[in-house]
């Protein structure tokens, strides 16, 4: 059976003192429950280190934002795969639509993103889904399946132990409204039949998340279905209580 993984993304949030103090409570409440979810934080990469420190011996997974495309050189404000490999971070975010949007982000772009992620050891939450307009021309699936197969499309067998997907319908993040279980729930099963065609058996033990206004009022019906593996937190993530809370109702 997959297991759930329940993700903070905290974006460009939170000072250095409001980020350790939280930090610090989900980390002593994760290992004081010892949740059978994997619990992950995304902070702003600037505190990678310094949570990496605070959370060398806890059940929390530390993850970055973002990371560049590149290996090395005259890429100013980028941060390489490897420095983050060095410094312990264990997951990367890539393809969330906030990058696809603001930073024009495209297929091969995070294709190299992806590996350079894999090489340097790192696991990987692959974000996609489609926009509003996307959503109403009906084109939503296939939109999700070509983001998904486009971008993982070099990935060596024994690699795809390293993925994880998060399925975020665009219209959904950050606005209050949510796929409904149902809808969430079929959209997972099309990105893992997809994965199926490309790479067989291996698709069952891919977990795929659910985001977009993931709450407390609506996280233990999401994760009552089947194809949906966790969550993928942004704005409720940033709340301690409301944060415990998604994860209790992962339990
Ligand atoms: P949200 O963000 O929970 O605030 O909708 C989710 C995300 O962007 O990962």
């Amino acid at each position: 059976m997959r297991g759930k993984i329940i993700a903070a993304n905290w974006k460009m949030n939170l000072n250095l003192e409001q980020a350790t103090n939280l930090m610090k409570d989900v980390r002593d409440r994760v290992d004081l429950e010892k949740f059978k979810s994997e619990v992950i934080i995304f902070p702003p990469s600037i505190y990678l280190e310094s949570f990496e420190k605070n959370l060398t011996n806890s059940l929390v997974s530390l993850g970055a934002q973002d990371l560049s495309a590149n290996i090395k050189g005259a890429y100013t404000g980028e941060i390489s795969a490897q420095m983050l490999d060095f410094l312990h971070v264990e997951y990367a975010l890539i393809g969330h639509s906030e990058r696809r949007l603001n930073h024009k982000e495209d297929h091969d772009l995070l294709t190299r993103k992806v590996n350079q992620a894999l090489q340097n050891n790192l696991k990987i939450i692959f974000a996609c889904g489609e926009t509003l307009e996307e959503k109403e021309s009906r084109k939503a699936e296939e939109i999700v399946v070509q983001q998904v197969l486009k971008s993982l499309n070099q990935i060596q067998h024994e690699r795809w132990s390293q993925i994880t997907i998060a399925y975020e319908p665009v219209w959904a993040i950050g606005t209050g409204k949510t796929a409904t279980p149902e809808d969430a729930n079929s959209m997972h099963r099309v990105i893992r039949e997809a994965l199926f065609e490309k790479i067989g058996h291996l698709a069952n033990d891919i977990k795929i998340l659910y985001g977009g206004s993931v709450k407390p009022e609506n996280a233990g019906e999401l994760f009552k279905k089947p194809e949906i593996d966790g969550a993928l937190v942004g704005g409720a993530s940033l709340n301690y209580l409301d944060f415990i809370k998604i994860i209790n109702a992962a339990e």
